[in-house]
């Protein structure tokens, strides 16, 4: 496995790699959820290229960037494992050189959910990853469900721009207790860590209620909401059912719908989701 710190080595790199590549940007701190990407992407390509870049522009003000959790090594020894072939791990004075002047932004689709909360945040997504594209252009780039919102803004980019890429969305892969498995779980302390499965849970409720025909938006959201409030560490910050494609927020739910929340946990922010009617 190589590992490339400067972007002209990923570039000249680049020109020799056989095809097709696969790609799987991420911030480090690798589990599992990551591991599973990095396997699929091995299965469909002959080249397999990751990335670990804390991208600073996707961080607000008060989040937590400089905390953000890093084991470089222990990372390296994972991506080996599975075979990846290369490892990017740009510096932010390559990536953002001083006078930096040019965003992505992907308009109607960033607004709601994560967007609502943390209105610069897509934006240093759609940037870094239009970045890492650029550098490393992949055959497929390989991403996470359980970032649904930051999954379907990194399709409607790659669409929207013509990108030359195939965007791959995988599933959630989650604890044996249900939570979603975070870089950020880390941070949660053993009776925080504890209560966190009443996100997943929550989520299956609303699955069980919609499979057993229950179609109206409010009345699931209510139920999942006395579930977690009887979750006295559990703060929520949304939960939302909303259409698979555009977000826009559903009263009744027709064929599917995405049911997503954030909830805190202290200071730790969790995000999950589950799609109905698939
Ligand atoms: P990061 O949070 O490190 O996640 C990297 C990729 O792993 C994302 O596509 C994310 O959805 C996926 N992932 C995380 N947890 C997962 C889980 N439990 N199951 C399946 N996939 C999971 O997302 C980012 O980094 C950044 O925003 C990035 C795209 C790299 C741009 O900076």
């Amino acid at each position: 496995m190589i590992v490339i710190e400067n972007i002209p080595d990923m570039v000249y790199l680049r020109l020799n790699l056989k095809e097709p590549v696969g790609f799987v940007p991420t911030m480090g701190y690798l589990h599992e959820g990551h591991m599973s990407l990095v396997k699929k992407a091995r299965a469909e390509n002959r080249t397999v290229i990751a990335s670990i870049y804390v991208n600073p522009t996707q961080f607000g003000p008060n989040e937590d960037l400089a905390k953000y959790p890093r084991n470089l090594e222990r990372d390296l020894a994972m991506l080996d494992k599975e075979g990846t072939d290369a490892v990017f791990f740009p510096e932010d004075k390559d990536m953002y050189p001083a006078g930096y002047d040019t965003w992505v932004t992907v308009d109607n689709l960033t607004k709601p959910l994560e967007g609502n909360v943390r209105p610069t945040h897509f934006r240093g997504v759609t940037t870094v990853v239009t970045k890492l594209f650029n550098i490393v252009r992949p055959t497929n780039a390989y991403f996470g469900q359980k970032d649904a919102q930051q999954a379907l803004v990194i399709k409607k980019m790659a669409a929207d721009l013509n990108m030359n890429l195939k965007v791959v969305v995988c599933p959630t892969i989650r604890e044996p207790d249900g939570l979603a498995m975070s870089s950020r779980n880390v941070y949660l302390n053993p009776e925080q860590r504890k209560a966190a499965p009443v996100l997943y849970k929550s989520l299956q409720m609303a699955q069980e209620l919609f499979a057993n025909g229950e179609k109206n938006a409010d009345v699931i959201l209510g139920q999942m909401t006395t579930l977690i409030q009887k979750e006295p560490l559990g703060k929520i910050d949304y939960i939302s059912i909303s259409d698979t494609e555009t977000l826009a927020e559903l009263k009744i739910i027709k064929k599917t719908a995405l049911v997503s929340m954030a909830v805190k946990f202290g200071n730790t922010r969790l995000i999950d989701n589950v799609i109905l009617g698939m």
